[in-house]
């Protein structure tokens, strides 16, 4: 495993830094900005929605009463968490991007039932919040372990691990995997397939496909969270590339692309406007009325979602949803 730091915290957290990613891997930072800006559809990557204040703008997205992906998600664990815990039994837990692990608790406390050796690897980009989280879900699990990997997800399905207990439990909730491009999926799905080992298990929560009427309310929230969260992203790169973005010149747009079963988030420019990037010596014009794509949401279809999963050698054993068919978690085998 390749690691910078392996730093016990105490007797049961042990923090991982995963960062000695190959150079070849790495993007320098802004580079992607500067492509995406660069394309006939000017384009943002989603990794920059995320600063502190577009986490914590996320944070009250999921707790808006359109966006339903959260709770359903949520309703989906309490009542089928010992369900899962049953027909995987005595696994290590690990989640990639765990953040404040809330979800989570539903499949610790059920494994936890178990009476077997317990085990808990977050994986996060930030040090902090898992410490902090790591360190909340000890005082609830007096007898979990829990070793942290700080790392993106590539770095972590690469380097995972031994399981100590055998098999392994990889979750992946809040349809995240929703945020990939289709190629980006299959990327993903073959990374998972050559890291795990046979009869380790990987648990998907998905968005899935439903009227536009509700896909687009989610993504358009009454009190203009998302809006806010979209617009966030100029002042992220403003802040760390220099830039001058006028955020009070582009409107937040989302709508459902049905060919395509995506979400899509744009800014729109109100006018003619030329802008900066200091830091990365870049200039952009941006015509009155074009679009900067911020976001693709992809929301699933149950069937085709898994015989993809097949193609990757990981095979669908159970499928939980909530009684709309809104959200689904499938649970799959290597
Ligand atoms: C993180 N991700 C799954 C969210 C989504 O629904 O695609 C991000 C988000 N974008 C707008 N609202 C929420």
């Amino acid at each position: 495993m390749i690691a910078s730091s392996h730093t016990p915290v105490s007797s049961h957290l042990t923090i991982t830094h995963l960062d000695h990613t190959p150079a070849s891997e790495i993007t320098p930072a802004g580079e992607d900005v500067m492509a995406g800006l660069s394309q006939p559809q000017k384009t943002l990557p989603p990794r920059y929605f995320y600063d502190e204040r577009g986490s914590q703008l996320f944070e009250q997205i999921c707790s808006t009463p359109e966006y339903y992906p959260t709770r359903t998600e949520a309703s989906i664990l309490r009542k089928y968490a010992h369900d899962l815990a049953q027909r995987t039994g005595s696994c290590e837990l690990v989640e990639l991007g765990s953040g404040s692990s809330t979800k989570t608790r539903y499949i610790l406390s059920a494994y936890d039932q178990l009476d077997a050796p317990f085990y808990y690897v977050p994986i996060d980009v930030s040090q902090e919040i898992l410490v902090a989280s790591a360190e909340q879900l000890l005082q609830d699990y007096p007898r979990l372990q829990v070793q942290g990997l700080v790392g993106t997800y590539e770095q972590a399905i690469a380097h995972l691990p031994e399981s100590p207990v055998g098999a392994r439990l990889v979750i992946f909730l809040g349809s995240t995997l929703g945020n990939f491009s289709a190629a980006d999926c299959d990327r993903f799905f073959v990374e998972l397939d050559n890291a795990l080992n046979p009869g380790d298990y990987v648990l998907l929560g998905v968005d899935l496909q439903k009227p536009k009427e509700i896909l687009e309310a989610a993504y358009n929230d009454a009190a203009g969270v998302t809006a806010a969260f979209n617009l966030n992203m100029l002042a992220h790169l403003n802040w760390r590339f220099g830039g001058d973005f006028d955020l009070n010149q582009f409107t937040h747009r989302a709508l459902y692309n049905e060919a395509a079963g995506q979400m899509e988030m744009y800014l729109d420019s109100q006018r003619s406007q030329t802008v900066h990037l200091r830091d990365l010596d870049f200039t952009v014009n941006i015509a009155a009325g074009e679009s900067l794509h911020t976001e693709i949401s992809r929301k699933f279809n149950l069937d085709h979602l898994q015989a993809d999963l097949q193609r990757h050698h990981l095979t669908p054993r159970q499928v939980w949803t909530d009684d709309q068919n809104w959200f689904g978690l499938v649970l799959c085998q290597r």
